[in-house]
């Protein structure tokens, strides 16, 4: 957003019609209250013919009333730091809310996702407090606050949404072969309990289209890092690579009809790696028939080892192939999650993020006639489930494998009981989808005060703080 522009246009025209006024009572000896007014109203007084056609009282008391409130504003703007300037702009976005909540579920994401695309979202121009720097997988991130997989399905806005200050952003889930996922209606809003039903079945524009638009993506990110104005050239694009500011994950799905998930993976990593900071093996959404039963021990090995395989065959700079990790579902027996632990380890796989949505539906949203829809539930009712699983994870993995933390995220005070079960990273969706860009400073600042309040000089001081 033009946040400066905007404010030197104001401060311009203040300084413009200020100038001009004085200049005018300058000539004609008065203050520069008179010389506003004569320049509004009538000039019969000079005798002369007037440019300006004669108002009547109403319309000048209304043209005196609206110009008088234009320069007050605008000289106020012009006083204001940038970063006040930018806190106004990202709560100005709440007044869109309401607006956005009249829509279909599923156009209203549209709409946001088209929003964010064209940069038409406020533009993050505040530091993140040192507090909340971490860095993980040798990868520095600003802040530990991401957004989920499925908001930006196939990667038409990620410039935009990282802007508005995630520390990183998940694009996907991509499959392999392009597919419309399940027939509409498939997203409900549970808005009293903050919660969504989704049963999307992996909708997705396909590895191919989404590479296209990481590619060019990252010629502009690029040249963003070096500060260079010029367009991207060919090589620009073509380059690929992971040189952009903001951390950007890329999670992998696999078609519907395949029989051989491996393979669907196996073609992701080979197609979308390259534009990845980390890669996410997707074998948690409840939408795809079969999904989950991959998350077994021996079929989640079997994967595991194909996938890092075909990635550690490409051809890789200094900086080595983009971490994997697995997403699993919060609907795991003590078993499951043993399993999952044990060739997380012995794999040595990079994270584990926990979790995607629950089949479950907790008391909370019985109540509520949405509750009955096929799919993942997601939000506000997800946190504890979600939270007892992450709680399970960390003590299993004995903390030595990064876990995401996702599930219910709605204030900082919830991100820092994620980082505190066991997250050293936290990601969110449905409470975005809710709240808009405003919520992201919201959830930063508290973080950073829960933080700070507990005496952690760091995040990664707060990790696995509960199993202390
Ligand atoms: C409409 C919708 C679509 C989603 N699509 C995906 C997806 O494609 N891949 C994925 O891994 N997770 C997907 N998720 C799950 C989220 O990434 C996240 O794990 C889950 O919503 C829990 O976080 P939350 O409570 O903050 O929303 C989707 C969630 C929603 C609500």
């Amino acid at each position: 957003m033009a946040v400066m522009p905007l404010k030197r246009l104001l401060g311009g025209f203040v300084q413009r019609t200020v100038a001009s006024s004085q200049h005018a009572a300058a000539n004609r000896g008065m203050g520069t209250g008179g010389a506003l007014a004569r320049r509004f109203c009538s000039s019969s007084a000079t005798g002369k013919a007037s440019k300006i056609p004669h108002l009547p009282k109403k319309g000048r008391l209304l043209t005196g009333a609206t110009l008088g409130l234009v320069i007050a504003g605008g000289a106020y703007v012009s006083t204001v730091d940038e970063a006040t300037f930018c806190g106004w702009l990202f709560d100005a976005t709440k007044l869109v809310n309401p607006f956005f909540a009249l829509l279909d579920p599923e156009a209203s994401h549209r709409l946001a996702v088209s929003a964010a695309a064209r940069g038409w979202v406020p533009r993050e121009k505040r530091h993140d407090a040192p507090v909340l720097e971490l860095e993980v997988w040798g990868r520095k991130f600003s802040n530990p606050v991401g957004l989920a997989a499925g908001f930006d399905k196939n990667a038409e806005a990620v410039e935009g949404l990282l802007a508005l200050g995630f520390g990183f952003i998940e694009v996907g889930s991509v499959t392999p072969v392009p597919q419309e996922g399940n027939p509409k209606p498939r997203i409900f809003r549970l808005r009293q309990e903050g919660a969504i039903i989704n049963r999307c079945g992996f909708n997705s524009e396909g590895i191919v289209a989404v590479a296209k638009r990481l590619g060019a993506q990252h010629g502009k990110r690029k040249l963003a890092e070096t500060s260079s104005t010029a367009p991207p050239t060919n090589d620009d694009v073509k380059q690929g690579g992971k040189a952009g500011p903001g951390i950007l994950g890329v999670n992998l799905g696999k078609n519907k009809e395949s029989e051989d998930a491996a393979s669907d993976y196996v073609q992701g990593v080979h197609t979308l790696s390259q534009y990845a900071d980390y890669l996410v093996i997707n074998v948690s959404s409840p939408n795809t028939p079969g999904l989950r039963t991959l998350q077994g021990r021996k079929q989640l090995k079997d994967l595991v080892k194909k996938i890092q395989a075909a990635r550690d065959e490409m051809q890789w700079g200094e900086e080595g192939p983009p971490p994997l990790l697995v997403k699993i579902a919060p609907d795991l027996s003590k078993e499951d999650l043993e399993d999952i632990a044990a060739v997380a380890v012995a794999l040595r796989l990079d994270g584990l993020i926990i979790s995607n949505t629950t089949i479950q539906r907790p008391d909370a949203v019985m109540n509520d006639p949405l509750a009955k829809e096929t799919g993942g539930l997601s939000g506000k009712p997800l946190f504890d489930l979600s939270n007892s699983i992450l709680k399970e994870m960390y003590i299993l993995t004995r903390g030595k494998i990064p876990l995401i933390g996702c599930g219910g995220i709605s204030s900082g005070e919830d991100a820092y009981k994620k980082i505190r079960a066991g997250a050293t990273l936290v990601q969110l969706y449905t409470a975005f989808a809710y709240g808009g860009p405003a919520l992201i400073p919201q959830i930063k600042s508290e973080l950073a005060g829960c933080l700070e309040r507990d005496g952690f000089k760091s995040v990664i001081e707060a990790v696995g703080a509960d199993h202390r």
